[in-house]
This record gives C-alpha cells, structure tokens and sequence, in this order.
C-alpha cells in the first residue's frame, strides 16, 4: 500500500456555504504535497476532516488505508498536526510546553524537539505569552515533528517566519520526506509552496 491519503469526492457543507465540493486527491507515502488556495477555499475544512475533526457531508478520506472519522483516533496517533489555530498556554516556559506536550507521545527522548528548536532558532526559555507572532509559529511546528509520525499535516505552517527560518523549515521537510514520511501542507500564498524543490510538489485529481 503506497498511498498515505486518498480523498474522494470530499464535500463538506455549511448549510448553503460548500467549504469543500467534490475534491479528490491522492498523496502517496513520502511525498511532500502542497494544498494551495485562496483564503476560504476548504484547505482547513480538507486537513479537519483527514483527522476525523469534523463530520464530512458525503465522500472517503483513508489515511494509510484507515476511515479518517472511524480510525480517528488511530490516525492522530500516527500523524504529527499543525492546526491553523495553533494557540499557546500562557506563563508556560516554552521548553516546558514542548515536554509536555511530548509526554502525551510514545515518544521519550527530547533530542528531536531540541534539534528542531535550536535550527528554527526558537528559545526554549521563553515564555509562551511573550513570544512574537513567527516565534509562536515555530512552537507549533516543533509539536507536529518533534514526535517522529509517519505523516506531518500542516495548516499554513510558513505564516509569519522570516526567510531564513523559512528555507531553514523547509531543509527539515525534506529531511523528513527523506526518512520516508509523508507531509501535507496547506498555504495561500504559491511563492511558499514552490520555495521547496519543485520536483518535491505534487498535484493530483
Ligand atoms: N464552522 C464553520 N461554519 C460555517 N462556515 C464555515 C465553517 N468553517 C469554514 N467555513 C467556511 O468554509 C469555507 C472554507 O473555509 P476554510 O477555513 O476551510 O478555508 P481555507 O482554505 O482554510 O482558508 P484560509 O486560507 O483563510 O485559511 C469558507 O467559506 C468558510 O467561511
Ligand atoms: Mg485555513
């Protein structure tokens, strides 16, 4: 089984608002995909409902071959998420946060979140409620790979860091894409989409 995600023919209405109509896609194991659209195109909608967050109105979502509502739980488990909304706990040290949301894993060792952290240049001795809007950004991408899942989903991870931890976020993907995971990511905005190698980009359905 070489496919990560199969989307078919996904809608999700809103009463008269269709946030998604009719997409189907597929993105297969270690494959770095881009989810591009415009603001309210259905890019959160789609990634909600891969993880089972909210109820699809018709269509399939599998996730390495599981039902993306009824193996929700099993699917969050393997995949490590950026919500568009990330929000921090207030008066937490960052590195204190990381910890704990770490320990929710299976995963024991702090070697990848400190890794992670030092090249995104994030301070771990911070505290969360005086973080700057890109520092905050890089809390949350640090929580999505820190813990070593097979699939990385990220809604909009590139919003407010500067370029160089950009290009920096993006010699990380392709680590991970090259240790054999998969990664979907949404963004607006096609220049944050193509500043990772055009080759590594993939649109389908
Ligand atoms: N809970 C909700 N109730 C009603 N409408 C919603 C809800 N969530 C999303 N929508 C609508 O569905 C559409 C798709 O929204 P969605 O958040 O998926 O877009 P997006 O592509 O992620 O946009 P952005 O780039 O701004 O993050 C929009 O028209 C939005 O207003
Ligand atoms: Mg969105």
């Amino acid at each position: 089984m070489s496919d990560a995600i199969v989307i078919e023919n996904l809608t999700k209405r809103y009463g008269e608002i269709r946030a998604a109509d009719d997409l189907s896609l597929t993105v297969r194991k270690g494959e770095l995909f881009g989810l591009l659209g415009p603001n309210g195109a259905g890019k959160t909608t789609t990634i909600r409902a891969c993880l089972g967050l909210i109820e699809k109105t018709s269509g399939n979502i599998s996730i390495f071959g599981m039902d993306s509502h009824r193996d929700s739980v099993e699917i969050r488990r393997v995949t490590g998420y950026l919500p568009g909304d990330f929000g921090l706990i207030p008066d937490l040290k960052v590195g204190r946060l990381l910890k704990y949301l770490l320990s929710l894993s299976d995963v024991e060792s702090n070697e990848k979140l400190n890794d992670i952290a030092r090249r995104l240049d994030l301070d771990l001795n911070r505290k969360t409620q005086e973080l700057s809007k890109g520092n905050r950004q890089k809390v949350g991408i640090v929580q999505a790979l820190m813990a070593d899942q097979e699939l990385i989903i990220l809604d909009e991870p590139t919003g407010g860091l500067d370029p160089l931890v950009q290009q920096e976020f993006y010699s990380i993907l392709r680590e991970e894409q090259k240790a054999g995971k998969t990664v979907f990511m949404s963004s607006h905005v096609l220049a944050s989409l193509i500043s990772s190698p055009p080759a590594a980009i993939s649109h389908h359905g």
